[in-house]
């Protein structure tokens, strides 16, 4: 039986022509900043992300620590939605490695507002917390694949200047944004101090992201990879594979757009699953269950061959990527059909 799956973009493997860029690739020891194809790379982020610097690091995990370790560490607030992955899904390492504090702000879609942020602000007390920081996640993975506006990230954008607010956005899927919104990467981080993205998700090299900002920042936050233990010797195998993304795979993410799309109209129409196809983005979508466990319904999509995960007692998230051709998507949606 052929297997689809669907849990996440980050099960995406490295094709034959990435395996042969990663073979080819020149190598140094970039702790000494070294490695050609390292550098390379640093270069393409920076220049794709319209910043003055950019540091390769080992996951998504790593390039939201080390901002929020810099701007806001040793008892900083940052102010973050509620859903946020650097609350439920980074190990508390903000406050276990960073020393500081995450607040959870309530945003629609995981969407944040001026208003809600301006209920966080505190008066400069001696015995309060100091707000140093807010971050947005964009597209958000919790929410649903959703994304911000230009008007939603302007009105952030200027609430953080406004209010002497660094800035950093977790941009795992930068390009599932920019691609949806259709406003350009270079755009979208024009209203923020820092960024990460991943090449190892919907972008399909097995492992890495990137952390973009100034030089300053960037310096120091080679600084802090080393401190984490992340620095790393002869990555330009690993970094060729990051090029490799960037050149050929940001153009398909519409494919996963369409077919996350085409899978939640079809949702739509089963007895059994509740959605609103309208609220689909990108490439993640989540559905309910309803009366029916989760776990169950996730256990009977495995037997028909197709994989997903239950977000909570009942929800499930089906996420799309190159390794789920639009003939895949297509055989999915009559399986969906027939259970
Ligand atoms: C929105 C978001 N941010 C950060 C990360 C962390 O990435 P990593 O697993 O590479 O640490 C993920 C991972 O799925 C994510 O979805």
């Amino acid at each position: 039986m052929k297997s689809f799956d669907l849990r996440s973009d980050t099960l995406t493997l490295p094709s034959k022509d990435m395996r042969k860029a990663m073979y080819l690739a020149d190598v140094g020891d970039d702790v000494y900043a070294e490695d050609p194809t390292v550098n390379k790379l640093q270069d393409l982020a920076a220049k794709i992300t319209g910043k003055r610097a950019a540091l390769f690091v080992s996951s998504g995990s790593m390039g939201n620590l080390i901002p929020l370790y810099i701007n806001a560490g040793k008892g900083g607030e940052i102010l973050t939605q509620k859903n946020s992955h650097i609350i439920h899904y980074e190990l508390s390492s903000v406050s276990a490695l960073a020393g500081a504090m995450p607040v959870a702000v309530e945003g629609e879609r995981g969407i944040l507002t001026p208003a809600e942020l301006e209920k966080h602000l505190r008066p400069d007390i001696y015995y309060m917390p100091r707000v140093k920081m807010v971050e947005i996640e964009n597209s958000h993975n919790k929410e649903g694949g959703t994304c911000y506006k230009l008007n939603e990230l302007k009105a952030v954008s200027d609430f953080a200047r406004k209010n002497t607010l660094k800035i950093h956005m977790d941009g795992a899927r930068l390009f599932n944004a920019s691609e949806a919104t259709g406003i350009p990467v270079k755009k979208i981080c024009s209203h923020v101090d820092t960024v990460t993205f991943c090449l190892s998700k919907g972008l399909g090299a097995p492992v890495g992201s990137m952390l973009c900002g100034s030089e300053k920042f960037i310096a120091e936050a080679r600084r802090v990879r080393k401190m984490l233990g992340g620095g790393m010797r002869q990555v330009g195998v690993l970094a060729a594979a990051g090029i490799y993304a960037l050149e050929n795979n940001i153009k398909r993410l519409r494919i996963d757009h369409a077919n996350a799309k085409l899978l939640a109209e079809t949702l739509a129409e089963v007895s059994w699953a509740e959605i609103d196809p309208g609220n689909v983005e990108t490439n993640i979508l989540y559905f309910s269950t309803g009366e029916r466990k989760a776990e169950t319904v996730v256990a009977s999509l495995a037997k028909k061959g197709i994989l997903s995960s239950a977000l909570d007692s009942n929800s499930i998230r089906f996420v799309t990527h190159l390794g789920i051709s639009e003939e895949d998507t297509q055989e999915i949606c009559k399986i969906l059909k027939g259970i």
